[in-house]
């Protein structure tokens, strides 16, 4: 199944137009269903005993959504003191909360420590920043990059020789002498590699890297693989392969704790997988442009509103929700932005645009509003949640 089948209904298409009516557009709406479905999925899969699934708060941080997830027993991924207060405000106590960032300054790290919760350390500095002030009972990791990498863009690949991202799993044992000279052992490894990976066996394999640096140490208290589980942005794309997935971790897990003799808690942190699927951005035809090239459909939105197509070329599908049995017309979806990359879709078939229809933007529901902005002096997309 491409995408959850009943968000493609009639009745799915009446409540994105009961919402747009209620708020106006552009408005993002996310379904609760399919956030818990995407959980359940998830958790199920993986029959590791000590499984945390930290939800990373950076892909979407509605306050509703992370309440849900919280309920649903999911922990919060955070990369700013920001994000902790998020968190902290939606009800995750500072146990529940992990936080990994790569330079961040002198006041966030001071945030962290104030903050309670468990600390990635990024680089060795910040290792020595944190092993210096952070109370012995908190949990303190460290991230290594592997030198693996996976993505849908080179822009969201976080692992390999160019990415900023964590240490060198060489410098292994100048992190262990910077803990020990405060008295401390370190906690866990941690690493991510990209987003929206789409391929177990390449999770396995940065697994089975992270945990070979994981034997370095002594007895860990956890080993934390990030996020980066991907899901279908077109049409007939196929799904990540949950239960091969679920097969290969618990598989890979087997294999560590056989060999290591001990059981630590094991972290993931998908952002995309658990909420993407569950958001669409409202939009209305504002302009209808034909040129002696092309067919424009002009919307009340932007890349101010939803980043990724501009950005990362992504491909966003997209409905007429307002006559969706119209005759499929071949338009280019343009936004109000001044300026000419902001374009959500080129020459695709849509069914016949008219002006004020609204039109369903689709797997908005991750970097979508978290990554919105006032550019152009517009004013932030409206959000409702619907369940
Ligand atoms: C450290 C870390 N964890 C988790 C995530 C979530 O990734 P995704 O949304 O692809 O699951 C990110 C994304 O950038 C990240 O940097």
């Amino acid at each position: 199944m491409w995408q959850n089948e009943p968000m493609r209904t009639a009745t799915e298409f009446s409540k994105l137009k009961q919402a747009a009516k209620r708020h106006g557009t552009p408005l993002y709406v996310y379904d609760e269903r399919i956030v818990t479905e995407r959980y359940r999925e998830l958790a199920a899969v993986i029959s590791y005993p000590n499984l945390e699934i930290h939800f990373a708060v950076k892909a979407n941080s509605n306050p509703r959504l992370l309440k849900l997830l919280k309920r649903l027993g999911a922990d919060a991924e955070t990369v700013s003191p920001g994000e902790i207060r998020l968190a902290k405000r939606a009800g995750f106590t500072s146990k529940q909360i992990a936080f990994t960032c790569a330079n961040a300054s002198a006041a966030d790290l001071d945030a962290v420590i104030r903050a309670g919760g468990t600390v990635n350390a990024d680089s060795l500095y910040q290792l020595e920043y944190f092993a210096k002030r952070l109370p012995k009972r908190r949990p303190l990791g460290v991230r290594i990059n592997q030198g693996i990498a996976g993505g849908h863009h080179k822009h969201v690949m976080t692992g390999g020789p160019d990415s900023k991202f964590g240490i060198d799993p060489s410098q292994v044992r100048d992190a262990k002498r910077i803990a020990a000279k405060y008295g401390r052992k370190i906690d866990g490894v941690h690493q991510h590699i990209g987003s929206n990976v789409l391929d177990p066996p390449l999770f396995a394999k940065a697994m089975r890297a992270l945990l070979g640096t994981a034997r370095q140490f002594d007895e860990l208290d956890y080993v934390d693989f990030g996020g980066g589980f991907g899901i279908p942005y077109r049409p007939g794309e196929p799904r990540l392969d949950i239960p091969k997935l679920g097969k290969l971790i618990d598989q890979t897990m087997a294999d560590f704790v056989n060999e290591a003799g001990y059981q630590p808690r094991l972290a993931f942190e998908p952002g995309r997988y658990l909420v993407a699927e569950a958001g669409t951005l409202v939009v209305s035809v504002t302009d209808y442009k034909i040129t002696p090239h092309k067919t424009f459909v002009g919307v009340d939105s932007g890349f101010n509103q939803l980043l990724r197509p501009a950005m990362y070329g992504s491909y966003h599908h997209i409905e007429n929700a307002s006559n969706p049995r119209g005759r499929a017309q071949k338009v280019t979806v343009a936004g109000n932005v001044c300026e000419s990359g902001d374009v959500f879709a080129k020459d695709r078939p849509l069914a016949a645009p008219r002006i004020g229809d609204l039109l369903a933007i689709r797997t908005a529901g991750a970097y979508g509003e978290t990554m919105a902005s006032t550019y152009n002096a517009r004013p932030l997309p409206k959000v409702a949640v619907i369940t």
